[in-house]
């Protein structure tokens, strides 16, 4: 475990040290702009630092209408309900389209928060290959007579692959079923104005398409929100469990997100710089003869057949002043990899650094 004794940038202090640091999702360098935190200070200034109640049940601060109205705005729907984590949203989305579907269809990859997810009453769920719609098609086609709701992650977290849309959506169309869109990773970075994955395939309006979305990662802020028409928003407010008894998303931090969606807005050009910088990063990475995954995004894996081998490598980067994360997480517990998260802000020279590094590892471990 890394121990931060810093903010999160593209540099942190841990033990005394200072790191060059490649993890997180700090995709846009947001989480310790100025700004934000000038905003944020103002807002523990006049709220305080903590709701301590759901807005249900005690009422909403005007703090939450207007991040609420900026993020609909963002998104270009009608409203937005904004809760206190990204974690919550795919429980409160299928806890509220419960009378629309019977059988979920999950990508087999999909979010640990997608899993948690699953109402206790659907005993219809069945997994799908990862990204995989011909099998997609070939489950559904053998489940006719059910209402399909087929969820994956838009990025997926630990490879930065970006889910097919493209194919996915029209299998799920033609069995009549609903698409819901994880897109923790991908909002603020996929598609031309930021919005997501859907953007990022053409796919924007369809009434039939849910996103479920995070301000904690390109945002830099924290909390999670789904936008869409005012019946599902309203739907959300009035139906949803997960929303009605959980303390709402602290006031400061929804001074943050409203910060930060106004320097998303007047800054078109950081996603694009993101994004280009990591597709070079990540083909130099495969042309040392790493295995890496082949997306526009921002999360680039280094991928082995063996756990020491990434264990190594993220050792070696660290002693040299670099940290690259191994990866043990809750969801691929199979594959065995380094993530390497890029943000706009890291400079010429630490992506340099970074690369240099993993050249001498390769020299030194020719077999990897
Ligand atoms: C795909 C995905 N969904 C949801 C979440 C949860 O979002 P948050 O950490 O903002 O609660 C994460 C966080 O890591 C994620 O990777």
């Amino acid at each position: 475990m890394i121990l931060l004794n810093s903010q999160v940038g593209n540099y942190i202090i841990s033990n005394g040290r200072r790191y060059s640091y490649f993890a997180g999702n700090n995709y846009l360098g947001l989480a310790g702009d100025e700004r934000i935190k000038a905003a944020v200070i103002r807002a523990v200034e006049k709220y305080g630092v903590n709701f301590s109640a759901s807005r249900h049940t005690t009422g909403t601060a005007d703090i939450h209408l207007e991040l609420e109205k900026a993020l609909a705005y963002f998104k270009g729907k009608d409203d937005a309900v904004v809760f206190a984590s990204g974690y919550q949203g795919n429980s409160i989305l299928l806890e509220v389209l419960r009378g629309r579907y019977s059988t979920l269809f999950i990508d087999q990859s999909a979010h640990a928060s997608i899993l948690a997810a699953i109402p206790s009453d659907v005993t219809g769920v069945i997994f799908y290959n990862h990204c995989d719609a011909d099998h997609l098609d070939q489950l559904l086609e053998s489940s006719t007579g059910s209402d399909p709701l087929v969820i994956t992650d838009g990025i997926f977290p630990l490879t930065g692959e970006i889910a097919p849309l493209d194919r996915i959506y029209p299998v799920v169309r033609r069995h009549h079923g609903i698409l819901v869109v994880d897109d923790a990773h991908a909002t603020g970075i996929l598609g031309d104005t930021g919005k997501g994955t859907p953007e990022y395939f053409g796919l924007t309006g369809d009434e039939n398409i849910h996103q479920t979305e995070t301000m904690s990662k390109a945002l830099g802020g924290y909390g999670g929100f789904i936008s869409g028409s005012r019946a599902l928003t309203s739907l959300i407010r009035e139906r949803s469990a997960t929303y009605q008894a959980s303390t709402a998303l602290p006031p400061p931090i929804a001074a943050a997100g409203i910060a930060s969606l106004r320097i998303l807005g007047e800054n078109p050009g950081l996603r694009l710089q993101l994004l280009e910088t990591a597709w070079y990063l990540r083909k130099e990475i495969a042309g040392m003869g790493y295995r890496t995954t082949d997306y526009r995004t921002p999360i680039i894996p280094v991928i082995f057949d063996a756990s020491e081998k990434a264990r190594g490598l993220s050792l070696f980067l660290e002693q040299n002043g670099v940290i690259a994360p191994f990866m043990n997480y809750p969801v691929r517990k199979e594959m065995h990899q380094i993530r390497i998260a890029l943000s706009v802000s890291h400079t010429e020279e630490q992506v340099s650094q970074l690369l240099d590094l993993l050249k001498k590892w390769k020299k030194k471990n020719e077999s990897s």
